[in-house]
């Protein structure tokens, strides 16, 4: 089995190489290729998997290359994980907007529109190369933001490309912990888009267990999501939103958070990560991913007094596995329930058959089916519907190159509150992005 990765030599490809090691079963991953357009970014890596191989006999052999059709030739899983831009790019993504005075985030409001219109087009390009060279590959997304990245690749692959993210995963474990469940045993009812979803239920033996939490008010300040939010606001939705939506519904906050800050999160990747690549060891990978794990959404909680991340979150163990278990299952027909990001079909009545959504899906070796869940309320239909008008609107200026349409993209998200603000924000990306130079 050939597994490559785009974005190869990208910070957390260890992360991924850890948890094929630790896979001996039949059917398992034997050769991996990373494939980057950075060649010193492809080397650091590719040392760092070497020393990680060192003490287990059955690794995984692995081959580096930058370019692409050879990478792809012979593939069974494509993960594509690529940073258009770099963490320089996410930094100006940031920035831009919080100078506006609107939320900027990788993947949230004017950032992630501005990430989204320069990451579709290199996208695109991939899905069309894998559709040409390895047409029988699974392509795994975890390219952000990752709803609209793997719409725009299903326009090109249809269903042969599943999106991935860890916080579904991540707010599930952390709710059966506090429940006292075995996340195995659980059927999390999770719904929405990608960084847009509520846990409406975990049914155990057939009961619902979420009531039980929800008016425990002590039990919900225990957990992350539970202390960003705060037990009224958790009671009044009825369900426990995604922490991603803390950007929505405390959006001043968080807005004021972010530009009191000093340096953005990307920025502050962007030193991190020139450190580590400039000494690159096992070592030092271990001690930078640390840092950066305790620091994730440090001024979302600090804005909440929500405190330190719990010392369990601390330990990755995320879109790796969700990756892995969705390849296990992939590869040896083997049925498993994972929450994921594929075409809705109807899955959500809001949105048409096409537009990729984030739900529980049932996966085997024909890919990902998604499963029947309840309808959204109101008040999340019309986030849902809101945000994915502005991802159609960022597709359509891919495709188009119409500065019409990338000025709507911005102007129709909710957290961009004027279309003035619209405006004035693709004109500053533009001339930080030189790849958007033709949308002004
Ligand atoms: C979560 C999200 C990812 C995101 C990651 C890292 O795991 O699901 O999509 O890339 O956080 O965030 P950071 O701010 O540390 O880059
Ligand atoms: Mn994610």
């Amino acid at each position: 089995m050939k597994l490559t990765i785009l974005g190869g030599g990208g910070f957390r490809v260890p992360l991924v190489y850890r948890a094929l090691l630790a896979d001996h079963a039949e059917g398992r991953v034997t050769r991996v290729t990373l494939h980057d357009v950075d060649a010193d970014r492809l080397a650091a890596i590719g040392g760092v998997l070497a020393e990680q191989a060192r003490t287990v006999p059955d690794a995984p052999a692995v081959s580096v290359t930058t370019d692409l059709d050879e990478a792809l030739r012979g593939a069974d899983f494509v993960f594509s994980a690529v940073r258009v831009g770099g963490l320089a790019g996410r930094a100006a993504d940031e920035r831009v907007a919080l100078a506006e005075g609107v939320l900027g985030q990788e993947t949230v409001g004017a950032g992630g529109i501005a990430y989204g219109l320069r990451t579709v087009p290199v996208a695109l390009d991939i899905a069309r190369r894998v559709a040409r060279v390895a047409p029988d590959a699974w392509v795994i997304n975890f390219t952000n933001p990752a709803g609209l990245v793997t719409e725009a690749m299903s326009r090109v692959l249809g269903d042969r490309v599943i999106g991935i993210c860890d916080s579904p995963v991540g707010l599930g474990r952390r709710v059966a912990r506090v429940l006292g469940a075995d996340p195995g045993d659980a059927w999390f009812d999770y719904v929405g888009l990608n960084h847009l979803g509520w846990l409406r239920g975990v049914r155990v033996a057939g009961r619902d267990e979420l009531p039980r939490l929800l008016a425990d008010t002590e039990a919900l300040g225990s957990f992350e999501e539970g202390r960003l939010f705060g037990a009224d606001w958790i009671r009044s939705l009825g369900a426990i939103p995604n922490e991603y939506l803390h950007y929505y519904y405390f959006n001043r906050e968080a807005v004021r958070a972010y530009r009191g800050a000093g340096r953005t999160r990307g920025a502050y990747l962007r030193d991190q990560q020139a450190a580590f690549y400039g000494a690159p060891s096992l070592d030092s990978w271990h001690a930078t991913l640390a840092e950066r794990e305790a620091t994730y959404m440090a001024a979302n909680r600090a804005a909440a007094g929500a405190g330190d991340r719990a010392e369990q979150d601390l330990e990755p163990g995320g879109y790796e596995q969700v990756a892995l278990a969705l390849m296990r299952a992939v590869a040896r027909d083997e049925r498993a329930t994972l929450i994921l990001n594929v075409r809705n079909r109807t899955t959500l009545s809001v949105l048409d058959a096409d537009a990729v959504v984030e739900v529980p899906c049932l996966v085997d070796a024909n890919g990902a089916h998604p499963v029947s869940v309840a309808p959204l309320p109101h008040h999340a239909v019309g986030l849902v519907a809101a945000v994915k008008a502005a991802e159609r609107e960022v597709l359509a200026a891919a495709e188009s190159g119409s500065r019409e349409t990338a000025v709507k993209a911005f102007a129709l998200h909710p957290l961009v509150d004027s279309v003035s603000v619209a405006r004035r924000l693709l004109d500053a990306y533009a001339r930080e992005h030189p790849e958007l130079g033709h949308l002004v």
